[in-house]
């Protein structure tokens, strides 16, 4: 039993890594991504993205935390890449399956899903850049407009030295639009001889079992349904509490909302804190984290929902706080 934290750029973040792998369940974190474009970052990119790396490339619950890259230039992707693992990157993935438009745009994520070979070229040169015991992974979406690439593009990916590929079984245009084919992972797990990992629409620990019947993985990355159900990872491996009453999970998630409020206020006085999390402009990053988070968190409980509504009122943490002890 394995399970990842998605990557989601804009929402899980360093604290929230932190939070939920205290919550436990989780065996692996992948950062947001970092985009390459036309340089070898400074330090301070891959610590802002990734401050783990100041201990161990772990969250301190000590979950392994790998650095995510997107970018189409192979040289250059390599060489970030080597930059990430002098820091102390415990792995390195790569990201084929971004739908934004401007990362589109500028032919990387998905758009690099209609050439099989450019994959291929940026999974090995950053394979070659980096020692042999650090993981090069990859994931992947099943195309960018159709699914006529996925095999081909799965078996590059794996040719060239990928250690795993994580397949969120959609396309691009799919977006995230239900269901996820989860058959198509099967195909593509029967037609490499690297480990796969399943990704997409795991809501429950029923989901969990379904994915896993379905497409034979071992492994499995959760994204939204982590954030919507904090606990779902422990009751996937514990199966104690699969459908906890709506009260005690409304009490559980205030807690955390609570925790992120304190630690980003307590942040706010201490610049060395700051830097460590990674909090450029601490009310409006806590208010739009939040924003996502009670969003994703409101889809299955009515009383974060209820939260919700007064969450739009609220200015700043202190207050955000003062709600959340009047609730
Ligand atoms: C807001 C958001 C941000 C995301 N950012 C990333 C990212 O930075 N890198 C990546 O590989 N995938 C990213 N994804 C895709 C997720 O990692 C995951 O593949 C997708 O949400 C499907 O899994 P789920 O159904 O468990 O959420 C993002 C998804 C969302 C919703």
């Amino acid at each position: 039993m394995h399970i990842a934290l998605a990557p989601m750029e804009g929402v899980v973040d360093y604290l929230m890594r932190q939070l939920l792998t205290e919550i436990g369940g989780f065996d692996l974190c992948v950062t947001e991504f970092v985009r390459v474009s036309d340089t070898v970052f400074p330090d301070s990119v891959f610590y802002r993205y990734c401050p783990e790396l100041r201990h161990g490339s772990e969250t301190l619950a000590g979950v392994p935390v790998h650095i995510q890259l997107l970018g189409n230039h192979p040289q250059l992707m390599a060489e970030n890449a080597h930059k990430a693992w002098r820091l102390g990157a415990k792995g390195i993935d790569i990201n084929f399956g971004c739908p934004a438009r401007t990362v589109n745009k500028n032919k990387g994520g998905a758009a690099l899903l209609v050439d099989t070979e450019i994959l291929h070229t940026i999974v090995k040169a950053i394979r070659e850049a980096v020692p042999a015991d650090t993981p090069v992974t990859a994931k992947m979406r099943l195309g960018l407009e159709d699914k006529s690439l996925a095999l081909d593009n799965a078996i590059a990916i794996a040719e060239a030295g990928a250690e795993n590929l994580t397949v969120h079984a959609r396309t691009k245009v799919e977006g995230y639009k239900p269901p996820a084919h989860w058959e198509w992972i099967t195909r593509i797990r029967e037609n490499i001889d690297i480990p796969v990992t399943a990704n997409g629409d795991i809501w429950t620990p029923e989901d969990y079992d379904k994915c896993r019947q379905v497409t034979g993985c071992e492994k499995v990355m959760v994204g939204r349904g982590a954030l919507t159900d904090p606990f779902l990872a422990r009751n996937i491996k514990q199966r104690e509490a699969i459908e906890p009453s709506a009260d005690l999970h409304w009490l559980a998630t205030r807690k955390i909302i609570g925790e992120l409020a304190n630690r980003i206020t307590l942040a706010r006085e201490d610049e060395t804190e700051m830097t460590r999390v990674n909090i450029r402009d601490g009310e409006r990053y806590l208010m739009s984290r939040m924003k996502q988070w009670l969003a994703l968190m409101s889809k299955r409980n009515t009383l974060a929902a209820d939260f919700f509504k007064q969450f739009r009122l609220i200015k700043c943490p202190q207050q955000l706080l003062e709600t959340l002890q009047s609730v």
